[in-house]
């Protein structure tokens, strides 16, 4: 029988170790958000490549601002370096970029530019490029619950019609439609956790580790997980032939 392998539509990733990346080498933390954003373009392309539709990355949580100020500050102004020098390969590319989280929190530098980088490729029809940028999932599930709150207050809705369809449609995936669910999330740098991303959208994406650091993380890598995870089997809490 030949095994039905696994298509990969959104892939997820928590970009994590940076900061351990440029400690190792005796570097300021910093250093190693320079080389991880670096990375990010080289795995945005490899996902291309690869077919995937969707491309989520978490790059700032609602966590993260309780950082130190200049570590901050400089993260706040990655989007602006990331863009400057990355748009036209995107464009070549047909990539449509997407930012979601609490963006009208962020410096007006970067607001803007990440706005712009959302205008410019809005019509690209290829791969989605969807950062996490002051992004925290329990915030995100609040704000869809307020939402609902007040559609029934209004009268525009009643708790009865409250559906999974009706929250995943609130969340800030809703626009990736059928494939607003990761299939696969990998976190890079050893740690084996959640870290407030995704928690609904989650539900039964495939979990992978890499022991590497963010920056360390390469294109062959990413092949390898997408591999594993195309011979995965997917259940769903269902059974089917092979359970027998
Ligand atoms: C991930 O790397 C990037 C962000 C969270 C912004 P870290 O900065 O968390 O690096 P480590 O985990 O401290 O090594
Ligand atoms: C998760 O990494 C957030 C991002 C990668 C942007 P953190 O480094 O902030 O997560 P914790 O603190 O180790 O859980
Ligand atoms: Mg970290």
């Amino acid at each position: 029988m030949v095994e039905k392998r696994n298509q990969l539509n959104h892939l997820a990733i928590i970009m994590d170790g940076n900061g351990r990346w440029a400690t190792k080498q005796g570097k300021p933390r910093v250093a190693g958000h320079y080389e991880g954003m670096n990375n990010v373009e080289r795995i945005t392309l490899a996902a291309d490549q690869l077919g995937i539709k969707v491309l989520s990355l978490y790059a700032f949580s609602t966590e993260n601002w309780a950082r130190p100020k200049e570590e901050v500050a400089y993260l706040m102004n990655l989007p602006v370096r990331f863009f400057d020098h990355f748009m036209p390969t995107l464009m070549e590319n047909n990539v449509k970029v997407n930012i979601m989280g609490y963006l009208d929190e962020l410096p007006h530098k970067t607001y803007d530019v990440v706005q712009r980088a959302m205008a410019e490729t809005a019509q690209n029809t290829g791969l989605i490029l969807n950062f996490a940028f002051n992004y925290g999932s329990r915030r995100e599930i609040t704000t869809a619950v307020k939402e609902i709150g007040t559609l029934i207050e209004t009268g525009q809705l009643t708790s009865d019609q409250i559906t999974e369809e009706l929250i995943s449609d609130r969340l800030m995936t809703a626009g990736f439609k059928e494939f607003r669910d990761p299939d696969l999330l990998i976190r890079t740098s050893g740690e084996q956790r959640i870290s407030n991303f995704m928690l609904w959208q989650l539900a039964y994406s495939e979990l992978a580790f890499s022991s590497k650091n963010w920056p360390d993380f390469t294109k062959e890598d990413l092949q390898e997980f997408v591999s594993d995870f195309q011979n995965r089997h997917r259940r769903f809490g269902k059974l089917d032939e092979t359970d027998s």
